[in-house]
């Protein structure tokens, strides 16, 4: 029993010899301040005696101070032997084990699950699911709880086709040849085939309407995700307005005076093959206490 407790000590600390080396360096200095006392003693013409009992306790110390260090030295090569791994992760913060098919909420899975879906079928979304969807976007967060928007629910592929011949014009004339490119491509549709849209308006002159609808987009995004819908979320299809055609879109959208389109989420049933899914950057979180 005794020797196993003395295995557990030695096998896990090197808390002895640190005392022995605590031990002698303790006797050695006591030793030395007697040794200087009884010199100073010796000076004032006080003789005593016990220069020889203080230079073995010296001597000793020292000799204890020595095997000690040696031990320490001789201790830090023992564990570095063990191979014990120096520290134990206990959570790692960066990249979350959350996943959807893991998560054990319903937004969050919505959330972790949603991607962007560029291929639909022409099967309707329905009035119902789309009025719950605008209805979501409309409780996302606002600067002063301004609430500067105006939701065009586009239920109509003519008006979306109309939109997107629009845009595609403007982009031919475009002096950036990737946007030439994309204008010419025979299938171009800036609401990627989705059956509707809805289009998000945002008052001109308040700074922060375009944050705000943006974040009434992500909502519809989610929401529309959780009732199981695909989605896109559309800038591109914005040159549209600068077109001849951009006024007449304008009030075909009903979009008021003072608002001006921002952002479209694209919904429909999804019909496309989506591969893998871009890793999330890392090292792009800093957790301050
Ligand atoms: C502000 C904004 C504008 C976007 N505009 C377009 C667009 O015009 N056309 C498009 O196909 N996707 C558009 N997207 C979708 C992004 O390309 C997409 O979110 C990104 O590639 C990441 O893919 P994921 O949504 O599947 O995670 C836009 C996204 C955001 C946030």
């Amino acid at each position: 029993m005794l020797s196993f407790a003395w295995d557990g000590i030695t096998s896990f600390s090197v808390k002895p010899l640190r005392a022995v080396t605590v031990t002698g360096a303790a006797i050695a200095c006591v030793s030395f301040a007697a040794i200087i006392v009884l010199f100073i003693l010796m000076l004032c013409g006080i003789k005593i005696s016990g220069w020889t009992a203080a230079s073995v306790w010296l001597a000793c110390g020292i000799l204890m101070l020595s095997t000690g260090l040696v031990g320490e030295y001789v201790g830090k090569i023992y564990s570095e032997v063990k191979s014990r791994p120096r520290f134990f992760i206990e959570t790692v913060l960066e990249s979350a084990s959350i996943s959807a098919d893991t998560a054990d909420n319903d937004i969050i899975r919505a959330i972790l699950s949603r991607r962007s879906v560029r291929k639909y079928t022409s099967d309707p979304v329905g009035h119902e699911l789309l009025a719950k969807i605008v209805e979501c976007g409309k409780f996302a967060a606002t600067a002063k709880g301004i609430q500067p928007w105006f939701f065009s629910v586009v239920e109509s592929r003519r008006i979306l086709d109309a939109i997107s011949e629009a845009n595609r014009m403007v982009m031919l004339d475009s002096s950036d040849e990737n946007m030439r490119k994309r204008a010419s491509e025979p299938n171009f549709d800036s609401f990627r085939g989705a059956p509707c849209a809805i289009i998000v308006s945002g008052m001109k002159d308040n700074s922060y309407s375009e944050a705000d609808c943006a974040n009434a987009c992500e909502n519809m995004l989610i929401a529309a995700e959780s009732i199981g819908l695909s989605t896109c979320y559309i800038a591109s299809f914005k040159t549209a307005f600068e077109s001849e055609a951009g006024a007449s879109i304008t009030k075909l959208l009903k979009i008021p005076d003072g608002y001006s389109p921002r952002f479209a989420v694209a919904v429909g049933y999804g019909c496309e093959n989506l591969g893998e899914r871009a890793p999330r950057r890392e090292n792009i979180t800093e957790y301050i206490k």
